[in-house]
């Protein structure tokens, strides 16, 4: 089995020589194309061709919204996201990207001043750090300095995953986002596959079981994690494919916010939200993730989670709020739970049959 530092070794080595440029990769579990808003399309036309030729992502990890941001990537690469994102912050944000491999910050950091002068800033908005995202705590960033944490397929890539999490949660302020693009397994993967270094180097082997990710985002802090997007990978490399015969892959867009009033699911006040639009890049709906999309001018009814993902947020001011916290409906059916309990009617029924012969089991439900 090999340790920790040999699955980082293997994969400064993959990504730092063994990969040249995206076309290197085996298999589409990084770089399998997905749609792109215009204003990122053309925010994206302006970046180095180096740069976009060493893109090793596998999804979007751009939310709307980021102007004056301060925004860290972690596992930034050549930088092609933060790039864009310098451009989309505006010259009054800031950019950290954070990565281990010294060919990739080599390319990032030369990328600077082209990048600055193309988007005719003053000065830099963009650094990059060189450290070890499993010791983001020994980088000296401050605890709540962030608006949002982004990532493009990175944290398949790092053994100690909670780590990673618990201290993005920690250098998040209250109510930013870690907006973030990874691949994700229907199943935990055997060591002997995690082990194999083209396997893991191609963002398959490291990959978490969703429900273990699920799980461990509650248990460092983001308590309602919300997908924005998902689609299958297909691999389409006959060897690789042999050897993960059973196991289904997927590269999913999560936004995890960190706001502490959160519930672990979604709980029913009553209340409602309308979008009054105004965000540029959203003209006429605004969407919160895969299952919630706010059309603009219509009330929409909301749980209690998604209500506060936009009143804690920087999407307050472009929405209306019906409703407070004062009184509790329950679960909140829309959002995929219902209470696990034998309905009323067939309650209501076993009362009817039993009324006759035992009246003490019939009301409560107690034996
Ligand atoms: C698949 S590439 C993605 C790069 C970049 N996000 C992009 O979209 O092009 C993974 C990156 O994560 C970095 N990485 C992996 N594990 C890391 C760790 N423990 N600490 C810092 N960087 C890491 C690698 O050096 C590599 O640049």
């Amino acid at each position: 089995m090999l340790d920790q530092n040999e699955i980082k070794e293997g994969v400064k080595e993959y990504y730092g020589e063994t990969l040249k440029t995206s076309s290197d990769l085996q298999t589409n579990a990084c770089c399998d194309p997905y749609s792109m808003p215009n204003h990122i399309k053309t925010a994206l036309s302006e970046i180095s061709d180096e740069v976009v030729s060493k893109y090793y992502g596998c999804g979007l990890t751009i939310p709307t919204e980021l102007n004056g941001l301060s925004v860290l990537d972690l596992g930034s690469g050549a930088g092609r996201d933060c790039f864009l994102l310098s451009k989309l912050v505006g010259e009054n944000g800031k950019v950290t990207g954070v990565d281990m491999t010294d060919a990739q910050l080599e390319v990032a950091n030369r990328n600077i001043s082209y990048h600055t002068e193309k988007f005719g800033y003053k000065k830099p908005n963009v650094e990059f750090l060189k450290g070890d995202l499993e010791k983001l705590d020994e980088l000296g960033l401050k605890d709540g300095s962030y608006d949002a944490v982004v990532s493009n397929c990175v944290i398949n890539l790092i053994p100690n995953k909670e780590s990673v999490l618990a201290n993005t949660h920690r250098l998040l302020r209250e109510g930013g986002e870690l907006y973030f693009s990874d691949v994700y397994c229907n199943r935990r993967i055997p060591q002997e596959l995690v082990n194999d270094k083209e396997l893991y180097g191609e963002c398959l082997s490291g990959a978490m079981y969703w429900n273990d990710f699920e799980n461990l985002s509650k248990k460092v802090g983001f308590s309602d994690p919300r997908i924005v997007e998902s689609k299958p990978i297909t691999i389409e490399n006959p060897r690789l494919q042999q050897m993960l015969a059973g196991f289904e892959f997927y590269s999913v867009v999560y936004r995890l916010f960190k706001i502490s009033e959160l519930e672990p699911h979604c709980e029913e006040y009553g209340q409602a939200i309308e979008y009054k639009g105004g965000m540029d890049e959203a003209p006429n709906a605004f969407m919160l993730d895969g299952h919630h999309v706010f059309q603009k001018g219509k009330i929409e009814s909301v749980c209690g989670n998604s209500y506060n993902m936009i009143h804690k947020t920087r999407f307050k001011k472009y929405f209306n709020f019906y409703g407070d916290f004062s009184t509790h409906y329950g679960i909140y059916k829309d959002c995929g739970m219902n209470i696990p309990y034998s309905n009323i009617d067939s309650t209501a029924k076993n009362n009817s049959t039993n009324n006759d012969t035992n009246t003490d089991t019939a009301a409560g439900g107690c034996c």
